[in-house]
């Protein structure tokens, strides 16, 4: 795979040097190996252990350790690395003569291939930094909330979120009402806990729901928790930080009105690039960044203040999306849970290990979470990350804000290959 990549990084900085341009970049690539067309099912595709040699060929493995910590950010495939290094020397050969005439125009295509990957119209989504700027920019600008009001949020959200919820009730007067959902549990019950806690909530305004939870990667049935809250008035935004890319999905299937994302996780952009979705009609619970107008309230990018960012990172976003369409999001979404299950289905029959977050497939992603039966504190779970790191060479991180206690998180990527997933099910295995 490395010999057709260099030829084609020379072909490329040949045409940039000829016309310094974008559309020289997306030339490049345009010319990237394909991956092979199959006729299995996404889920015959996941134990294809060819198709997936095939599919980390395009990525360069971490050295010295077997990493299964790839929920904090992504790694980019080499093709999307390779595209984003050529665009941020364009960006820094063409400075501000770039900028100032063609950013506004080419960042158009970064927010239609986030638009079209999520299937919404393209008027509906804003870039951003990160999920947490979307986030703020929500949480802060949401008109609605008084003295009195409850806002809500769960054990599972991610924890700055949970702290900045609890913040903006302090600041307006309202009452914070935190759910704390079981340590297992299946898509209904998980359903029935929310239901539960939103009926008895006197007052709820606003709750956040954590599509793919960053703890155990827990996933919650968010079409359905939306329509119940919807039913009694209440708002939801919808934290898609962890699962776009990580699960297969359209957001008209999520049925919010508004998410936050970001692209650098299981998208596979550079660091640095995020999404606000907004849904049409909507737009006048939340104002416009300080400063900004929008008297009509059509423009979701009026509630953004993004100021001078990193250019390149926002333009490789057509290419790291069509990456990852590459090997295909079902395929994609079905390998990691395959991996997942490899372990999972191993730790479930060791008595010394506590498996936590899903019981059942539809509350299940590629992300899982374990402690030592019985060990929930912050420094137990620290020792037990060490180990498994410095005997073992297994590389994982503690996760400390579920109700239930402190986890460690276990994160395959695409390019995770079975032997990484069996050293880890040793180690266990060796800590009875
Ligand atoms: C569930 C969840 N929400 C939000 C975030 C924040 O994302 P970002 O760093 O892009 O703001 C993360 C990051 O780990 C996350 O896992």
């Amino acid at each position: 795979m490395s010999a057709p990549l260099l030829s084609r990084r020379k072909l490329l900085q040949h045409s940039l040097l000829l016309s310094g341009s974008l559309a020289a970049t997306r030339a490049f690539a345009d010319g990237w190996p394909a991956l092979p067309q199959s006729d299995l099912s996404a889920v015959e595709l996941a134990k294809d252990e060819a198709y997936w040699r095939l599919v980390s060929a395009f990525y360069k493995k971490t050295d010295g350790i077997v990493n299964l910590e790839h929920g904090y950010w992504g790694k980019m495939a080499l093709p999307v690395e390779q595209s984003y290094i050529e665009l941020t020397k364009m960006v820094n050969h063409q400075l501000s003569f770039y900028a100032r005439k063609d950013w506004y125009g080419d960042s158009k295509d970064s927010v239609n291939a986030v638009a079209e990957s999520l299937a919404v119209p393209p008027e509906e989504i804003a870039l951003t930094r990160n999920a947490t700027e979307a986030m703020h920019n929500l949480l802060f600008q949401y008109k609605g909330i008084k003295p009195g009001d409850s806002l809500m949020w769960a054990d599972i959200d991610y924890p700055a979120f949970q702290r900045t919820m609890a913040a903006l009730a302090e600041q307006r007067g309202a009452t914070g009402v935190e759910i704390n959902l079981p340590a297992q549990a299946s898509k209904q019950q998980l359903l029935e806990v929310y239901q539960d806690k939103i009926r008895s909530t006197a007052n709820l305004k606003l709750m956040i729901l954590t599509h793919a939870s960053n703890q155990h990667g827990l996933i919650l049935p968010v079409a359905e928790i939306a329509a119940f809250a919807k039913q009694h008035g209440v708002d939801v935004i919808c934290d898609c930080a962890q699962s776009w890319g990580l699960i297969d999905f359209t957001l008209p299937e999520l049925n919010v009105d508004w998410a936050v994302f970001n692209l650098h996780k299981w998208i596979g952009s550079p660091v640095g690039v995020g999404a606000l979705y907004m849904r049409k009609g909507t737009l006048d619970k939340v104002a416009p960044y300080p400063g900004e107008t929008d008297p009509d309230n059509t423009l979701v990018h009026k509630r953004v203040h993004m100021a001078t960012s990193n250019f390149a990172a926002f333009l490789a976003v057509p290419d790291a999306i069509r990456f990852h369409n590459r090997v295909g999001p079902a395929a994609k979404m079905a390998r990691l849970k395959y991996l997942r299950e490899r372990w999972v289905s191993k730790a479930r029959n060791m008595p010394h290990i506590e498996v936590l977050g899903a019981t059942d497939d539809a509350s299940a992603s590629g992300m899982g979470g374990f402690r030592l039966a019985g060990q929930t504190s912050r420094e137990q779970v620290n020792q037990l990350q060490k180990r498994l790191e410095n005997v073992f060479g297994v590389f994982t991180v503690g996760r400390h804000d579920l109700a239930s206690g402190s986890c460690i998180r276990v994160t395959p990527q695409v390019f995770t290959t079975l032997k990484d997933i069996d050293a880890l099910v040793d180690a266990l295995a060796s800590l009875a």
